[in-house]
């Protein structure tokens, strides 16, 4: 059978490393505050010449040279962003230009945080139906962009960065590599909770972002829970089959509740969101570069992946390595 199978992956961070106390001296907040509430110590903020593709296109680098893939194969490019460089053309045809692979296909999705979520199935649809054979797929945000710097109850949550996957689709067993299922969902109904107060269309500004916190957080521990189990159902296995969860790394508390919920132990959960913070569509990408680079996640390991952002849109997929 067809299946698209993660060949390689790859991150990129800005140079800039801001700790809750270095963000203390600019807002009203404490080490103490953030650590507790949402398990952050430091995130990384672009800087001068840093924006989402230059980062999208050093995470894609990495992930093509891990995976020995050069550029020119590439017939596909998904980069998952709610921060882009311009409102048009896609930050993806930036990427493409950068890595010099013309001719294929190339765009962007806004699904925020589940960005890469919705990109990963887009792409994984489209390799299997024969529309290109290799792939990037990339998750990358400048949040610290979109941030009101005055409002501590948002700003201390987030960061800047970006992480690639390279996909290939392959013939390959039953039990072999690639992407088992993917379950998304959008429910538009709740898309002031957590929203951007501007746009082209509306404000003719960028605009900043708004949340209710709360409630994001209540929401986000009964999606992830049941959306989990939808995936777990379509392939007939326990929780106990996967080796590994790579959430979306929003709040150490939602990684916590949503473990718990599920019944899985924590130490099969992925978590970086204590050095990146939540880097919205990047954060899942960047979050599996780790656990790949530091050898917890190998070569046939069943890793599910999970997000929830704004809209709310969310989603799960499950990969065999
Ligand atoms: N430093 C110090 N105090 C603060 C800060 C801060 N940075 N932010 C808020 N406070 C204060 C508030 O003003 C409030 O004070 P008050 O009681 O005097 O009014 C108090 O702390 C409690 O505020 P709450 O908002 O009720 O705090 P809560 O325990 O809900 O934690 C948080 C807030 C961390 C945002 C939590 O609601 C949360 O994690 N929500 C999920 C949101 C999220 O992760 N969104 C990311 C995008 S969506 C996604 O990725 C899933």
């Amino acid at each position: 059978m067809i299946r698209s199978v993660l060949r390689g992956t790859g991150s990129a961070l800005p140079r800039n490393c801001v700790t809750n106390a270095q963000l203390a001296e600019r807002v009203d907040t404490s080490d103490d505050w953030i650590v507790e509430r949402t398990g952050i110590r430091q995130r990384y903020i672009a800087g001068e010449g840093e924006t989402t593709s230059t980062l999208a296109i050093e995470a894609a680098r990495s992930a093509l040279e891990v995976a020995g893939v050069e550029a020119s194969e590439i017939g596909l490019i998904i980069l998952a962003t709610a921060t882009p460089d311009y409102t048009f053309p896609a930050t993806a045809t930036q990427v493409q230009r950068a890595l010099g692979c013309r001719g294929g296909i190339a765009f962007d999705v806004q699904a925020v945080c589940s960005g890469f979520l919705y990109a990963m199935a887009t792409a994984d649809s489209m390799l299997r139906t024969g529309m290109a054979k290799k792939a990037l797929v990339i998750g990358a945000e400048t949040f610290s962009r979109i941030l009101d710097w005055e409002d501590r109850t948002t700003c201390v949550l987030f960061g800047d960065g970006a992480g690639a996957v390279v996909l290939e689709a392959q013939d390959v067993a039953e039990d072999g590599p690639g992407i088992l299922a993917t379950r998304l969902h959008a429910d538009g109904e709740h898309c002031d909770l957590l929203h951007v107060d501007g746009g082209p269309s509306s404000t003719g500004t960028v605009g900043k972002l708004r949340m209710k916190g709360r409630e994001v957080f209540r929401h986000a521990v009964v999606n992830l829970a049941e959306v989990l189990g939808e995936v777990l159902a379509d392939v007939e296995m326990g929780i106990d089959a996967v080796d590994w969860v790579v959430p979306h790394q929003a709040n150490a508390r939602i990684l916590d509740a949503t473990a718990r919920k599920l019944g899985l132990p924590a130490e099969r959960v992925i978590v970086t969101v204590d050095r990146h913070a939540n880097t919205s569509a990047a954060s899942v990408p960047l979050a599996l570069d780790v656990a790949v680079r530091d050898g917890r996640i190998k070569p046939g390991d069943l890793v599910m992946f999970e997000a929830m952002g704004g809209g709310f849109t969310w989603g799960a997929s499950l990969v065999r390595m």
